[in-house]
C-alpha cells in the first residue's frame, strides 16, 4: 500500500461535515476510482490526501508513514502526490500555458535546461504546443484540463490524484488522456480518479471506492460494487451499460453465466454460439416461420448419432436465401436386423417386430420371400435389400432383412463393413432363435460385437 487514511474526518468552517470516518488502503501501481454522487465527498477527500486541507481527526499514512503538516512534511507529500483539481481555474495561475506547466518542475529545483525539456515533452504529449502562449484563461474548457494535467505530470508525482479527469473532454480527447494514465499506469504509477461516468469506472479501475453521504458506503473489484444494483441505485448511480447489456442477453439465455463482462471483446466472448445456417428457401417462406431441414448425422450433430433437424427462418436475403436457427433433436439411431427365416416362428416373428419396433422390412432369396408371402409379412422391400435397409436406418427407419441361414453371415458382413468403413453407426444384430444357431461372428470377419447392442 502506498496511500492509506484511518477514520479520517473533514468538516467545512461552516459546520459541513464532507468526511466522515473514512479509512482507505490504496495499494500501489494500481487504477483506483472513486464514484458518488455530487456532494458525497470525494474532492474533499482528494485535497485531504495530498495535505491541501487538514483532517480534523483521524490522519494520512503515506509509504507507511504518517503525514506531517509542518511545511517541509507537506512539501515531501506533494511532491510525492499530485493532484489535478476538479476546476481547472483553481489549478491554472500563470501568464501563460508554457510557464503554468513550467511552475512546478521550477518549484522543484530542476533546471532551466531539465525544466525546458519537461514542459517541451508535456506540451507535445498532451498536444498543446501551439497553446503554450496563450493566458490559461482563454483556454476552452478541455485545453485547461490538458494544461492542468501536464502541469502536474510536470512534477513526475508517484501518486497522480485526477478529479474528474475527463469531464469538458471531447471523447477523443478523452480516449487520449486515459491513454497517458494508462502509460503512467504502466510505468508503476498510481492513479487515483474520481468520476461520475460509471462506464469509465467500472471498465478501467482496478479497485473501485463508493462514497455517500460523506462515508465510504463499499469498495471492491468493479464487478463486485457495481453488481450491486440496489447499492448503485441508492447512490444516484447507473449500471455501466455493459453490465446492463449482459444481464439482458444473459436473461434471453444468448451469454453465458461468467461474471462481469468489461469491455465490448469481453462481452462478446460471453456469446453462446447460436446455431445458425444458410440455406435455400423458397419465396412463400416468411421471417418466423419453420422450416424443416430433415436429419443430420455423422459430423454434423452435436449431440446424438442423429438429429432431426428443424430451424426458424431469421432473415430473408434477396438471393432467395435465408439464414435460419436450427433446432436440433437428438433422434434415436436407425437399425438394421436379420431374421433366420428357416427357423421362422410366428409368435417369435411378431414379437421382435414389436419389441425392436420395426418398420421396415425387406426379404431376400425365394426362400424367404415365400414363407414371408404365406405368413402374410408385408413386405416393402425384394431387391438390393442390404443397400435399401442400411440407406433407411441412416435416417432413422428400423429395418428387418428376412434371409436365408447362408446368408445371415454374409448380410453381417456387409452391414458390419459398411459401418466399420463409412463411421456411421448403426445398430446391427442378428435376431431370434434361428440367428443363435448360425455361428455369424466367425463367419463374419472383422466384425466389431459392441455394434450389435443398441447404443
Ligand atoms: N468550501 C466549502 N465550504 C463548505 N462546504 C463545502 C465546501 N466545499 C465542499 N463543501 C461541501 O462538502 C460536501 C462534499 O463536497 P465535495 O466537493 O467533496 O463533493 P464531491 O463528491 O466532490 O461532489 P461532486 O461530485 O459534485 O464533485 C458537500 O456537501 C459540499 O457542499
Ligand atoms: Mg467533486
Amino acid at each position: 500500500m502506498i496511500l492509506e487514511t484511518r477514520n479520517l474526518e473533514f468538516s467545512y468552517p461552516d459546520g459541513t461535515k464532507a468526511i466522515d470516518d473514512i479509512s482507505i488502503v490504496i495499494p500501489e501501481g494500481k487504477r483506483i476510482s472513486f464514484v458518488g454522487k455530487n456532494g458525497s465527498g470525494k474532492s474533499t477527500l482528494f485535497l485531504l490526501l495530498n495535505g491541501t486541507l487538514k483532517p480534523k481527526k483521524g490522519k494520512i499514512i503515506y509509504d507507511g508513514k504518517d503525514v506531517e503538516y509542518s511545511s517541509s512534511g507537506l512539501r515531501d507529500l506533494r511532491k510525492k502526490v499530485g493532484i489535478v483539481f476538479q476546476n481547472s481555474d483553481d489549478q491554472l495561475f500563470a501568464p501563460t500555458v508554457y510557464q503554468d506547466i513550467a511552475f512546478g518542475p521550477t518549484n522543484l529545483g530542476y533546471s532551466k535546461e531539465e525544466v525546458e525539456r519537461v514542459v517541451n515533452q508535456m506540451l507535445d504529449h498532451f498536444g498543446i504546443r501551439h497553446l503554450k502562449d496563450k493566458p490559461p484563461h482563454h483556454l476552452s474548457g478541455g485545453q485547461k484540463k490538458r494544461t492542468a494535467i501536464a502541469g502536474v505530470l510536470a512534477m513526475d508525482p508517484e501518486v497522480i490524484i485526477l478529479d474528474e479527469p475527463l469531464s469538458n473532454l471531447d471523447p477523443v480527447g478523452a480516449d487520449e488522456i486515459l491513454d497517458i494514465l494508462n502509460e503512467l499506469n504502466h510505468m508503476g504509477k498510481t492513479i487515483i480518479i474520481s468520476t461520475h461516468d460509471v462506464d469509465l469506472a467500472y471498465a478501467w479501475s482496478d479497485y473501485v471506492y463508493l462514497l455517500s453521504d460523506s462515508r465510504l458506503i463499499d469498495e471492491g473489484s468493479p464487478g463486485a460494487v457495481f453488481s450491486k444494483e440496489e447499492q448503485v441505485r441508492d447512490s444516484s448511480l447507473k449500471n455501466p451499460l455493459i453490465l446492463d447489456i449482459y444481464r439482458e442477453l444473459e436473461k434471453r439465455w444468448l451469454s453465458t453465466g461468467n461474471g462481469h463482462p468489461k469491455d465490448l471483446p469481453e462481452l462478446v466472448r460471453t456469446l453462446r454460439s447460436i446455431d445458425l445456417m444458410r440455406i435455400d428457401i423458397s419465396p412463400e417462406v416468411a421471417v418466423g416461420q419453420c422450416v424443416n431441414l430433415g436429419v443430420l448425422f455423422g459430423d454434423y450433430t452435436k449431440e446424438g448419432l442423429y438429429e432431426a433437424v428443424n430451424s426458424r427462418v431469421l432473415f430473408r436475403n434477396d438471393d432467395g436465401t435465408a439464414v435460419v436457427e436450427l433446432k436440433r433433436r437428438v433422434l434415436r439411431p436407425g437399425a438394421v436386423y436379420v431374421y433366420n427365416m428357416e427357423s421362422f416362428d410366428k409368435d417369435e416373428f411378431e414379437t421382435i417386430v414389436k419389441k425392436y419396433d420395426i418398420n421396415h422390412i425387406g426379404a431376400m432369396g425365394k426362400l424367404s420371400k415365400d414363407i414371408a408371402e404365406n405368413q402374410g409379412i408385408q413386405i416393402v422391400c425384394n431387391s438390393g435389400v442390404i443397400d435399401r435397409s442400411i440407406l433407411n436406418a441412416i435416417t432413422g427407419s428400423r429395418c428387418l432383412i428376412l434371409t436365408s441361414q447362408g446368408m445371415v453371415a454374409h448380410t453381417a458382413k456387409r452391414v458390419r463393413d459398411y459401418i466399420k468403413n463409412s463411421g456411421i453407426r448403426l445398430i446391427f444384430s442378428p435376431i431370434g432363435k434361428g440367428a443363435a444357431e448360425i455361428d455369424y461372428q466367425t463367419q463374419a470377419a472383422g466384425s466389431s460385437s459392441d455394434l450389435d447392442k443398441e447404443i
